[in-house]
């Protein structure tokens, strides 16, 4: 068995999870990269699969197990976003959006398992997000899905320790990607929502377009594959830090304000 160590990313063909594993090919680690469309880098090896397809992600983790005979790393960086109100999301992006975020991180946990026992100690990077702790109006789908993400690293920590196979949420704040390009936006927004949907959106778009380079993301991950022990949060972006510590130091009721004002909705 080779020394170098193996690394599965999902969702490797775009934005952050394509900075990460070329970084990470980089620094010599043997990078596995999962998408539905192609990876045009011949440092990443690329294997399609949908993460809302368990069958395609079991049989493409024993294709990469019966090659490498280890795997030291999964991250789960497949996803997506929706936006718009509530009220107005039709129950079918919905359910695609939890389909992909959440299950397909499920999904692929699952299929990755017995082959992280076999090639312990073995890390879990599950890619959240800081809107997973502050939820954001008209992003209440995607704010879900990663909250949840949250709630599951937090429970399949403690299932995993004995294997010696640790896990940590990781919450970027804004990156610049193809994120804002790929989020969907409700088809038909009700009246009464449209011009806060509109501020809502503008802003969020503006914060992603202006956000940090992806690179940052992908050094942050390698610093944790680094790490003999994984935190079981981590944020990335200092104003993302910020935000996360004075959620848990301020009253709730505070926090919902602050994020309504800064998405323009103390104007009203
Ligand atoms: N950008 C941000 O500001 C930000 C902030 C916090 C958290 N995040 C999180 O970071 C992760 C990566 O997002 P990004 O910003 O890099 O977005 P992105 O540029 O749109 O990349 C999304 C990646 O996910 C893959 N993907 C989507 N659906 C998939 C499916 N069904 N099966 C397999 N792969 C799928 C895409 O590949 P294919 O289309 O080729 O399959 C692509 O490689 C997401 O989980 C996102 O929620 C992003």
């Amino acid at each position: 068995m080779s020394n170098q160590k193996v690394i599965v990313i999902t969702g490797a063909s775009s934005g952050i999870g394509l900075a990460v594993a070329k970084y990470l090919a980089d620094k010599d680690f043997l990078v596995y990269g999962i998408s539905r469309s192609a990876i045009d880098d011949p440092r990443i090896r690329h294997k399609k699969a949908d993460v809302t397809k368990l069958d395609e992600l079991i049989s493409v983790y024993q294709e990469i197990f019966d090659e490498t005979k280890r795997i030291d790393g999964l991250i789960n960086n497949a996803g997506m976003g929706i936006s718009g109100s509530i009220e107005a999301t039709s129950p079918e992006d919905a359910d695609y959006m939890m389909k992909v975020n959440f299950m397909g991180v499920y999904y692929s946990i699952k299929a990755m398992l017995p082959h992280l026992r076999a090639s312990k100690p073995a890390k879990i990077i599950n890619i959240s997000s800081v809107a997973g702790k502050l939820a954001i109006p008209f992003q209440g789908f995607y704010s879900s899905s990663k909250a949840a993400i949250n709630a599951f690293s937090e429970s399949l920590k403690i299932e995993l320790k004995p294997f010696g196979i640790q896990v940590c949420a990781v919450m970027p704040g804004d990156i610049k990607t193809g994120f804002t390009k790929n989020r969907r936006k409700n088809k038909e927004e009700l009246e009464l929502y449209q011009k806060r949907v509109e501020r809502s959106i503008a802003v969020m778009e503006k914060d992603e377009q202006n956000g940090m380079n992806p690179l940052v993301a992908a050094k942050a991950i390698h610093r944790l594959l680094k790490r003999r022990k994984l935190p079981l949060y981590k944020t990335i972006g200092f104003q993302y830090k910020l935000f996360i510590f004075l959620q848990r130091l301020l009253p709730t009721k505070w926090v919902n304000n602050l994020v309504g004002s800064i998405y323009g909705f103390n104007k009203e």
